[in-house]
This record gives C-alpha cells, sequence and structure tokens, in this order.
C-alpha cells in the first residue's frame, strides 16, 4: 500500500510517501519567518503552509519516485495543532483525494509521535510505556496496543519543549529553544546553578516547569537582565539538566508503577543530546527506545507510516473529516 502522508500541525510543512511499512521519501520545510519572533506566529504559519505545501508534496513524490496516481491514500494530521495551520494540510487532503478518487484518513498528531518508533523498531511489541514531550505535551503514557491509551500523567503547566522555548527567550537565544539551549549548553557545568525540580520526590506521574522557568528569568534578573558570556553555558547546562532530570525521574516511577520494562520517548525534545545518553544510562534493567533524530521533532513520515496502518485496517474517513485543535489521545 503506498500512501502520502501531510503535517501542517504547526510550523513543519512537511509530507512523505511510505510503501509498505517503509518510509521511500520524507521531506520538511521549516518556517524559518518565525525565528526573529522567537516562537511560532499561527497567521505566519499558515500562509506559509499555502505556499509551501504543493512543492512540498511534489518533492515527496519525486524523491519517492513514484506519481500521485500510485498514491492508495492519504493520511494527513488533524489535531492537535494550530486551527489555521491544520487547515491547510486537511483542505489540501480532502481536495487531492477526492481528486484522485482515493480514501483519507485524519490522524492524531502525538500518535503518529508515538508510533515514529516503529519506523526504527519494526519489531517493537506492546504493552510499552511512551514518554511524549514536545512543544504543546509532556505526558506518559501506558500503550496496551494500537488505539489503546491510557494517560498515566502530564503536565500541570508548561509543556518541556515550552519550557526550552521560553528559557531560550529569557537567556536571548533563537528559537527553537531547545537547540539553542542544547548549542548553549555544551561544555558548560549542569551543576552550577540549583534550579528547581518540581514534584521531584513525590509519587505522582505529574510535571510542572513554570517555577524552574521563573527561576531562570529570576536568576537573569539578578545579573541584570544578561548574563555575561562567560556564565551563559552553565546556566544553560544546568537548566537543561533541570528539565532532563525531572522527564527521567518521572519515566522511572511510571515504569516502578506498571513493571513494563519497554519505554519509548517521542516528540521535539526526544531529539535532546542529554535526553538520550541520560535515559540509556539511567535505565540499565529497562529497554529505552527513541527514533533517529529527524522522526522526533514534526515529520510526515510519522504520518504516512500511521496512516497506512489504519488505512490497512479499513479504517478511513470520509471527504468531510476536519480538523480539531484540541484533540487528545484519550481522556
Ligand atoms: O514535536 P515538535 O517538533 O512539535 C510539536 O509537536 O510541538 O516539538 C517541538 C519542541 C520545541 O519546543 C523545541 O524547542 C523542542 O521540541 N526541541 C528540543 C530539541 N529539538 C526540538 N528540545 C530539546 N532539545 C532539542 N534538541
Ligand atoms: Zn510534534
Amino acid at each position: 500500500m503506498i500512501i502520502l502522508g501531510i503535517e501542517t500541525s504547526c510550523d513543519e510543512t512537511a509530507a512523505a510517501v511510505c510503501k509498505d511499512g517503509t518510509v521511500l521519501s520524507s521531506v520538511v520545510a521549516s518556517q524559518e519567518d518565525h525565528a526573529r519572533y522567537g516562537g511560532v506566529v499561527p497567521e505566519i504559519a499558515s500562509r506559509s503552509h499555502e505556499r509551501l505545501l504543493l512543492e512540498t508534496v511534489n518533492e515527496a513524490l519525486s524523491r519517492s519516485s513514484l506519481k500521485k496516481n500510485d498514491l492508495d491514500g492519504i493520511a494527513v494530521t488533524r489535531g492537535p495543532g494550530l486551527m489555521g495551520a491544520l487547515l491547510t494540510g486537511v483542505s489540501f487532503t480532502h481536495g487531492l483525494a477526492l481528486g484522485l478518487n482515493i480514501p483519507s484518513i485524519g490522524l492524531n498528531h502525538m500518535e503518529a509521535h508515538i508510533f515514529a518508533n516503529f519506523i526504527a523498531y519494526p519489531e517493537l511489541q506492546f504493552p510499552f510505556l511512551c514518554l511524549l514531550v514536545s512543544g504543546g505535551h509532556t505526558q506518559i503514557w501506558r500503550v496496551e496496543e494500537l488505539g489503546e491509551y491510557e494517560l498515566m500523567g502530564e503536565t500541570r503547566d508548561d509543556a518541556a519543549g515550552e519550557a526550552f522555548d521560553k528559557g531560550a527567550r529569557i537567556l536571548g537565544l533563537g528559537y527553537p529553544g531547545g537547540v539553542e539551549i542544547e548549542k548553549a549548553a555544551q561544555d558548560g557545568n549542569p551543576d552550577k546553578v540549583a534550579f528547581p525540580r518540581a514534584l521531584f520526590n513525590t509519587d505522582v506521574v505529574e510535571f510542572s516547569f513554570s517555577g524552574l522557568k521563573t527561576s531562570l528569568l529570576r536568576h537573569v534578573e539578578m545579573k541584570g537582565g544578561t548574563l555575561p558570556r562567560s556564565e551563559l553555558s552553565d546556566v544553560a547546562a544546568s537548566y537543561q539538566y533541570a528539565i532532563v532530570d525531572v522527564l527521567l525521574s518521572k519515566l522511572s516511577l511510571a515504569i516502578d508503577k506498571t513493571q513494563i520494562k519497554t519505554a519509548l520517548i517521542g516528540g521535539g525534545v526526544a531529539a535532546n543530546k542529554l535526553l538520550r545518553k541520560k535515559a540509556e544510562q539511567d535505565f540499565p534493567d529497562s529497554t529505552i527506545l527513541y527514533p533517529e533524530l529527524a522522526l522526533c521533532t514534526d515529520n510526515a513520515a510519522m504520518i504516512a507510516f500511521l496512516g497506512e496502518i489504519y488505512l490497512k485496517r479499513g479504517n478511513q474517513t470520509d471527504h468531510t473529516h476536519s480538523v480539531i485543535p484540541n484533540l487528545r489521545l484519550s481522556s
């Protein structure tokens, strides 16, 4: 089965082609225009998707050496995400699927982040845990099988990616914040500043990052509003370490509570090298998996891949399926 995947939920315009579980091509056109605003501007995102989508889809088809008429179906992100941004991808999908007379399916972006791990590890067995960490989500899921998800806990306020993005803004660094803080933290001393770790030694699988962000803001204010270069790497390293420490301590708690020894990490923050390295060190008795970097941040390969699984099972929405900006995986 040959599936075209389309992803436009936030600021990446992405298209990919998947055939029988193998990703043939994956193209991501990152929108540069947001960087100077220090975050994603929804109206700019929608307009950029409109401008970039057709050429991105054509590029994905061309790199797969296939033509539109070879497609058996189209999968698109229908939520969660920015309303206008989602609408560009879903409307495009409706038009193309109707024109080609093939089925289309609207998918949950977060579910696709989880299943991106199956691209790297096709032999993965259920059940497993998944730490989902992105710009808008920080959650731990217990995954029994495709479509059966139990939320073990999530953040009470900011998401981990948001903590990176807001932290980068406070430090005068660029966007995306996670990438910038990771760069600035290189060679820094993670023990230099004792940033708070909320809910750390408690028995709840929940997160809170807003106090950490405020603590960084106070630290920078105390230094007069900007950090000298000599201190930036230590502060960035300490801030990054505090986020990673909390994420992994809660993953450890979830493993203890469920005794499920396989845990995946998915979403943009899963690209963080410290998180990946520390996860490998901290869990000698468990199997911790995460996808390659390009499959952590937003991409359409994960959409095409999950779309094929659903379309093969006969699931498909009709051509009127629409966007759900606050779509949840399960209640
Ligand atoms: O999954 P994603 O690409 O988009 C959403 O679905 O939100 O995640 C974006 C988030 C941003 O907050 C970004 O700062 C963070 O992922 N991120 C990182 C890294 N690369 C992206 N955070 C930490 N380290 C990274 N290397
Ligand atoms: Zn994402």
